[in-house]
């Protein structure tokens, strides 16, 4: 029999993978791709820090000193201690944020806009009068009347919650109260000076940024970005779609890891903000892509999965947070933005909300660059949007030393009288090749004729060599040894060929459904965390954006949130993005029949 000596380890959420030595430990292993794992006792298994979570494969058994510094609990959800385990098999290993000592670089800044301050939610003081023999009215109804008395709002709606603990609460406080209402409800009765808290969220594939907004004030408090857990289940949303209908239990997994991220979430905001309980949190708005809002609140997605892919669901939607296990006050609600289209959701709605909050005359392109690209046209006050499959490429996978935006990823080459030059995150040594990297590196391939217009390497050029893949460029040699040598192969740029491709006839057919020419186009907002650190000359050069002046471009950050923001904290802007939904033109290119021919074209560099 064939004795493996070997065995490939995936390192998630960073998107490392290499082949390892059998019985090297987890800490080697990760040490060896200089992944930064908190070994504060250096490996002796003392410090109990190295901690991994380890999602397929087997491992050795685990020893005494792992039994003793992790939880039955833990070793049940199969955490073990890096420096004490080893592969039995090939692993995919989840990496707990705490467990890294250089956190990943995650972008929540994103474009001020202008937001008339109008929230959904309002809190006011009220003081009521405590019962008498003439005075028998119910908790419920003194309430509200001293609500209407003391402010003129009226209310007809209590949450249960709120009824549950009314009575007990105002005897406590000397029947004063901040009242949280939210249009005409009641959602939570809380101590006065507690504060009017909410959180707007935009929940990616990959990211998650959320922020915490005062609501009475309109002030952004705190901010703070985490990669999506459930990337261990899957890097794109096909993966988790499939892995979510398998079982009831896996669709309840995925929502689990969500909710959970979001809680701690909260639960840092208010320490943050020296908030004892998330309870003051009394609204929180969601701006996801379809799927993550299908599996956010476990709605079938059979349907969104397989072509012509419909969201079960496309309105916007209001649920109590306490159904999803959401803590935060207990009446309060979680808004949903509207999904325009299976692969167009409530974050590129978001995104367009934030966009268009500044006059433009357009014609304007609105890109979000990531897994699903979507792009959207505005011209003469009409909105259409595509989505393509352009691929996991931008996150650093499918490549071959691909790797996401951490540590020690190359994100920048350039390639003069055949010298290489890269600059590594965190000016660490290199060891993988991150979105942005790559696609400069294609860009300075094309331009120094390494390779063709048709994405074909040229053997006969000094920097290209064959390696055991075909041919390749080597980015950055091996060291000593030690760190692995970074390259770009040919298969890779067939890879990043398809992604831009892909991009490119997107674009290209909405300028074609509008009459319009890329020339015509007087900017091209490019948003999205890989959209704000992308070169946009790379891009223009091989051609994945059109050739038009570099200064039309803008590139505007976490455009997706600044809209989720804008919706939490104002009503207007919230019946605008419900406006919006409807007017946008969605444009399926599997039904378009040029596509296919745009496609090919767009496929050449250049
Ligand atoms: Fe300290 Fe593993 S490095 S327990």
């Amino acid at each position: 029999m064939h004795h493996k000596k070997s065995f490939q380890i995936e390192f998630q959420p960073l998107g490392l993978r290499d082949r390892f030595p059998s019985g090297q430990s987890l800490l080697d292993c990760a040490r060896q791709k200089e992944i930064d794992l908190v070994s504060l006792c250096g490996g002796t298994g003392t410090c109990g820090k190295c901690k991994v979570q380890i999602l397929k494969g087997s491992v050795s058994e685990p020893l005494q000193e792992e039994r003793k510094l992790l939880s039955s609990e833990e070793l049940f959800s199969g955490y073990r201690l890096a420096c004490k385990t080893h592969a039995k098999s090939d692993l995919v290993l989840n990496i707990p944020p705490e467990s890294l000592s250089a956190p990943q670089r995650l972008q929540v800044e994103g474009l001020d806009i202008p937001v008339f301050h109008d929230p959904f939610i309002r809190t006011y003081p009220v003081s009521l009068h405590a019962p008498s023999l003439t005075d028998l009215r119910g908790d419920d109804q003194r309430l509200v009347d001293a609500l209407q008395e003391q402010h003129g709002v009226s209310c007809n709606k209590l949450d249960e919650s709120v009824l549950q603990t009314l009575s007990p609460f105002l005897r406590s406080t000397g029947w004063e109260a901040s009242v949280a209402v939210r249009d005409t409800e009641i959602i939570s009765t809380v101590p006065l000076d507690s504060g009017n808290l909410g959180v707007a969220v935009d929940l990616g594939t990959t990211k998650i940024a959320a922020y915490l907004v005062d609501l009475a004030s309109g002030h952004t408090l705190s901010a703070k970005g985490i990669m999506n857990p459930q990337i261990s289940y899957g890097e794109d949303v096909i993966a988790r779609m499939v892995y979510s209908q398998r079982s009831d239990k896996g669709a309840q997994t995925l929502q689990k890891m969500v909710v959970d991220a979001l809680n701690n979430l909260f639960q840092e905001f208010c320490q943050d903000v020296g908030v004892k309980q998330t309870e003051g949190i009394n609204e929180v708005v969601v701006a996801g892509n379809t799927a993550m809002h299908h599996l956010l609140l476990r709605l079938p997605v059979a349907q969104l999965a397989r072509a012509p892919h419909v969201p079960a669901v496309s309105r916007s939607m209001d649920l109590k947070g306490r159904q999803l296990g959401l803590s935060i006050a207990k009446g309060a609600n979680v808004h949903l933005l509207p999904n325009i289209a299976g692969f167009v959701g409530g974050d590129h709605l978001a995104m367009l909300l934030a966009v268009l909050a500044e006059e433009n005359p357009g014609p304007m392109l609105a890109i979000d660059i990531g897994t699903n690209t979507e792009i959207s046209l505005v011209t003469e006050g009409m909105i259409s949007s595509v989505s393509c499959a352009s691929g996991p490429a931008f996150e650093g996978a499918h490549i071959s030393c691909g790797m996401r935006a951490a540590k020690g990823a190359i994100e920048h080459v350039r390639i003069t009288d055949n010298q290489i030059q890269y600059h590594v995150i965190q000016d660490a040594r290199p060891v993988g090749i991150c979105g942005s990297g790559i696609f400069d590196a294609l860009a300075q391939l094309l331009s120094q004729g390494l390779v063709d217009k048709g994405g074909r390497m040229m053997d006969d050029h000094p920097l290209v060599r064959k390696g055991q893949n075909g041919l390749e460029v080597v980015l950055a040699d091996e060291i000593d040894g030690s760190a692995p040598s970074v390259v770009i192969t040919q298969k890779d740029v067939r890879e990043l060929q398809l992604a831009k491709g892909a991009i490119r006839a997107g674009i290209d057919i909405l300028l074609k459904e509008n009459g319009l020419l890329a020339e015509a186009v007087n900017e091209i907002i490019v948003a999205g965390a890989f959209g704000s650190y992308l070169d946009i000359s790379s891009a223009v050069c091989i051609g994945m954006l059109p050739k038009i002046p570099l200064d039309r471009f803008r590139q505007i950050g976490n455009a997706a949130g600044m809209g989720a923001k804008a919706v939490l904290m104002s009503e207007t802007k919230r019946k605008k993005a419900q406006s919006l939904a409807q007017e946008i033109q969605y444009v399926e290119l599997a039904g378009d029949t040029g596509f296919q021919r745009i496609f090919m074209e767009a496929l050449d560099l250049g």
